[in-house]
């Protein structure tokens, strides 16, 4: 029997050729991961129940995140180096969304309209003025502003709002437009799809056979190489010896509104804001629709949407834009982050030989989906992650980590 424990020696690839690859799970990070594949000469299948477009059921945190590309405006301390991987993927979305837009015909509704952070009140401007000195050190760009100068920015905030950080290269992408379009440049690089849903990677024997997945309708698909993309939804897959991360479900609730006819966006950019300790943040469409979110909890799988968790985010939201309950709910969608021990990402070959990661990003899976992209496939097709991606390699040493226990934090 083989052992998959046993520490890798040199490159992760398998001992054949390695060309077939298996990711599972048809997210943003799954499918940015096949495309880079599949442009690499790599024969891709994705394995994902839900249909693109198919409706938020909780399960998908890629068509509920709000899509915020924000390594300045959500910088936590303690995850210094993220914000440099966040800043790099920042970087990279100009010519990514270039070549995306043009490989799919699909435009993924990215603004380049900066973010605007601010304070309720002056504890929460000491917080910002704390986030200032992290920008600084991370070398990200942000500008502090008077009362007066936030709402010459956005007119409809409360003239009790304290001040605030712009930060004019955060901005935003529609995540439901990305995978849409992620989904069609796959398929236009050689991206193949199944609809079902993997319940185990299967042990590749003592003759070294290539390693399998096994479908929830009994088929074993083989692949030389298999990536887990499911977000938390890894944890319900066997693999051979645990050595796969656990990644914890953080709940988040939020709400997608639009103004009555006629009227104006409630905001013309990313408004983020700390109101008595709490985070909330809009995040507005071109046509006006705006993205009202999110709570942060850790319930586990729970996925059900709850009065107190919505009222929170609107409390909050109040404060800061009180025309914000003139708008009309069109939508309430409930996601889970995957949040991984360190709440980095886990990137590349783990120590199951052929078996690699692109999970773990928890609140970030939309901004780093271009560096995980290029990371992961040219982990797969030569066998290591580039020198930027290493720190967030899936088989690093991992201790207890940081955990989010509380709803009442800046993120
Ligand atoms: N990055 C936004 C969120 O996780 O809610």
């Amino acid at each position: 029997m083989r052992t998959w424990n046993e520490p890798r020696s040199g490159a992760n690839r398998p001992t054949n050729d390695g060309d077939r690859v298996v990711v599972v799970g048809g997210g943003i990070v799954g499918r940015v991961t096949a495309w880079r594949a599949a442009q690499r000469g790599l024969s891709v299948t994705v394995v994902e129940p839900d249909p693109v477009g198919a409706p938020a059921r909780g399960r998908a945190s890629s068509v509920v995140a709000a899509g915020m590309l924000t390594p300045a405006t959500e910088a936590v301390f303690g995850e210094e180096r993220l914000v440099e991987l966040g800043v790099r993927s920042t970087r990279m979305y100009p010519d990514f969304v270039a070549e995306l837009e043009r490989a799919s015909g699909v435009r993924v509704g990215y603004r380049t309209t900066g973010t605007l952070l601010v304070a309720f009140d002056r504890d929460d401007m000491a917080v910002l003025s704390d986030l200032q000195d992290l920008q600084r050190r991370t070398g990200v760009a942000s500008e502090r502003l008077t009362s007066r100068e936030c709402r010459r920015l956005e007119p409809m905030l409360a003239p009790s709002v304290r001040g605030g950080l712009h930060a004019p290269d955060d901005h935003s992408v529609d995540p439901r437009l990305l995978l849409r379009a992620l989904a069609a440049a796959g398929a236009a690089a050689g991206v193949a799809e199944l609809a079902d849903r993997v319940e185990e990677i299967t042990d590749g024997g003592p003759d070294g056979a290539p390693l399998g997945v096994r479908l929830a309708d009994g088929g074993v698909l083989p692949t030389d190489q298999t990536v887990l993309a499911a977000g938390c939804w890894n944890d319900r897959i066997t693999v051979p010896e645990r050595v796969v991360p656990h990644l914890r479900p953080v709940k988040g609730q939020l709400l997608r509104m639009r103004p009555p006819a006629g009227e104006p966006p409630i905001v013309g950019r990313t408004v983020r804001g700390l109101v008595r300790g709490f985070p909330v943040y809009f995040v507005p469409r071109e046509d006006g629709e705006v993205i009202v979110g999110a709570t942060q909890e850790e319930r586990g799988y729970d996925t059900a949407l709850t009065a107190g968790g919505l009222w929170q985010v609107l409390r909050d939201a109040r404060e800061l834009v009180p025309g914000v309950t003139e708008l009309e709910v069109t939508e309430t969608c409930v996601g889970l982050r995957p949040g991984s021990p360190d709440n980095e990402p886990l990137l590349g070959p783990t120590r199951i030989p052929g078996v690699h990661l692109a999970g773990g990003h928890y609140r970030h899976g939309v901004l780093l989906a271009p560096v995980t992209g290029e990371a992961v496939a040219e982990a797969l097709a030569d066998g290591a992650l580039p020198e930027y991606a290493r720190a967030f390699a899936a088989d690093r040493e991992l201790g207890g980590g940081r955990t989010t226990t509380g709803e009442k934090q800046w993120n």
